[in-house]
């Protein structure tokens, strides 16, 4: 190995080194393999929340968060957003190119006639509260996949992995749609065969036995262009928990609802809702945005600018771009007596001001993804409480393309960090209460 290869780490306090391997990416940021540190020089990294970490290699997806770039397989967001469909998406998230006609052909076929659930588990809705969360629906109705096609799987079988991976994208709108349905004791609406995937949702979403739900096409192509952009991330939070989960050869759909558990959260996935609640505060209250400015920006109030910052975009976060714009063609589709433009105008005049103020811009924080998409959800329909479940939806591809891909990696191993350990030191138990 040549010494600009590698780099020297010396223990100055036994003056011990030792000499680790550089590992350099196609594209961004060079790592350190520190896998032989612990046992040549007798240390462990420190790194909460993994702010200077790489867990993996990956070929799925690449971000630069410096300069506000989203990548799938090399291509661009911008222009999968511009010129793809989500399923295309999903393919070449899958194999790492776009597919041929006849393959992309073969995939939407497959897609299609695997979109029922097993009767069984419609048994599984009855046993929640009417007023669950719908995420609460969804970890508990994608584990219980693992009851129906646990056995039937063998993790190590490519041919196996493949059927799974198409199972989960094609019953994850059926399962989402159904927690709505079921929260507002409505019959479960079956997925049609002649419908494309994000228009199939909406039809399981809002038709009736009473009447046929036919979507305005702004909306199929607007909910299309959600899923692309919420499809991968990276080793984001949920796409971490459904590899390390995955690393202990756990089942893909028990690997899969522990990372809608991980998206629920506010600081993730749960962010989009947050940032509806956050507008819809701000213009029923007597407070002007700049107050609400002042309030994310102090550091004794709990209160954080919802849809802004991010652990990699220090810069804005294309997809936010992207989503911003088609907010902008949605509500002029609608008309400007839509009741959501009020929102709208809220989201914009918070992004001039906090763009143009200090505290964000020394902090690099920029509106995300979740900033505006929660707004062009309302306006199709969707309620609050369902779009992390539409982002869940979403990432259900790159959850499972990572998990594929830890899988069949030589490298991978079972998830086991390390910690820092500051507790007690050894001591007896107290003779006086033995
Ligand atoms: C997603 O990882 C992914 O890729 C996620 C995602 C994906 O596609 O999978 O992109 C999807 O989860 C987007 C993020 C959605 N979450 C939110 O919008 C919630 C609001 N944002 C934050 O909570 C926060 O920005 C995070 C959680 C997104 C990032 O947190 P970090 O990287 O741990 O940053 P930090 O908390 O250390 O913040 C750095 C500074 C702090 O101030 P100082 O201590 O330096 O003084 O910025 C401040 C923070 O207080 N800060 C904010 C803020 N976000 C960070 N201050 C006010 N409002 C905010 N939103």
């Amino acid at each position: 190995m040549s010494k600009k290869d590698t780099v020297t780490l010396i223990d100055n306090s036994t003056g011990k080194e030792v000499e680790l391997p550089i590992l350099r990416p196609s594209n961004g940021i060079p790592t350190i393999d520190v896998r032989k540190l612990y046992n040549e020089l007798g240390f462990f990294t420190y790194d909460p929340g993994f702010l200077s970490t790489a867990s993996c290699h990956s070929s799925i997806t690449y971000l630069d968060g410096l300069k506000g770039e989203l990548q799938y397989a090399g291509y661009p967001i911008e222009q999968l957003a511009d010129h793809s469909t989500f399923l295309e998406v999903c393919c070449l998230l899958i194999n790492r190119e776009l597919p041929s006609d006849e393959e992309f052909e073969e995939f939407k076929n497959i897609i299609t006639h695997h979109t029922m659930l097993h009767e069984a588990l419609k048994r599984f809705y009855s046993g929640f509260r009417r007023d669950a969360h719908p995420m609460a629906i969804m970890v508990g109705v994608v584990g219980a996949l693992s009851a129906f096609y646990h056995d039937d799987i063998d993790i190590h079988n490519p041919q196996d992995r493949i059927i799974a991976m198409h199972q989960l994208i094609a019953k994850m709108p059926t399962i989402a749609a159904w927690s709505y349905r079921y929260a507002h004791g409505l019959p479960f609406e079956y997925p049609r065969n002649n419908l494309d995937y994000a228009e199939n949702f909406l039809h399981m979403m809002f038709s009736l036995p009473t009447e046929k739900y036919v979507p305005d096409p702004f909306f199929v192509k607007a909910l299309d262009l959600i899923f692309i952009l919420h499809a991968d991330h990276e080793q984001n939070a949920s796409t971490s928990t459904v590899r390390l989960t995955g690393s202990s050869e756990a089942n893909p759909f028990a690997a899969v609802s522990a990372g809608i558990a991980s998206l629920w959260g506010p600081a993730h996935g749960g962010a989009n809702e947050a940032v509806i609640r956050m507008l819809v505060d701000i213009n029923e209250s007597d407070h002007d945005v700049q107050y609400y400015i002042n309030r994310a920006k102090d550091k004794n109030d709990r209160f954080r600018l919802m849809g802004f910052g991010h652990r990699i975009y220090k810069n804005y976060d294309p997809r936010a771009r992207i989503i911003r714009k088609t907010c902008h063609e949605l509500l002029s589709h609608l008309g400007s007596n839509c009741q959501y433009k009020d929102l709208f105008d809220t989201a914009m005049e918070l992004e001039k001001i906090a763009l143009e103020d200090e505290y964000f811009i020394s902090r690099n924080l920029y509106p995300n993804v979740d900033f505006y998409s929660g707004i062009i959800l309302l306006a199709m329909g969707i309620p609050l409480n369902m779009f992390t479940v539409i982002f869940a939806v979403a990432r259900t591809v790159g959850w499972i393309t990572h998990w594929n891909e830890m899988i069949q990696d030589p490298e991978s191993r079972i998830g086991r960090p390390r910690q820092l350990y500051i507790g007690a030191l050894p001591r007896d138990y107290p003779e006086d209460r033995k």
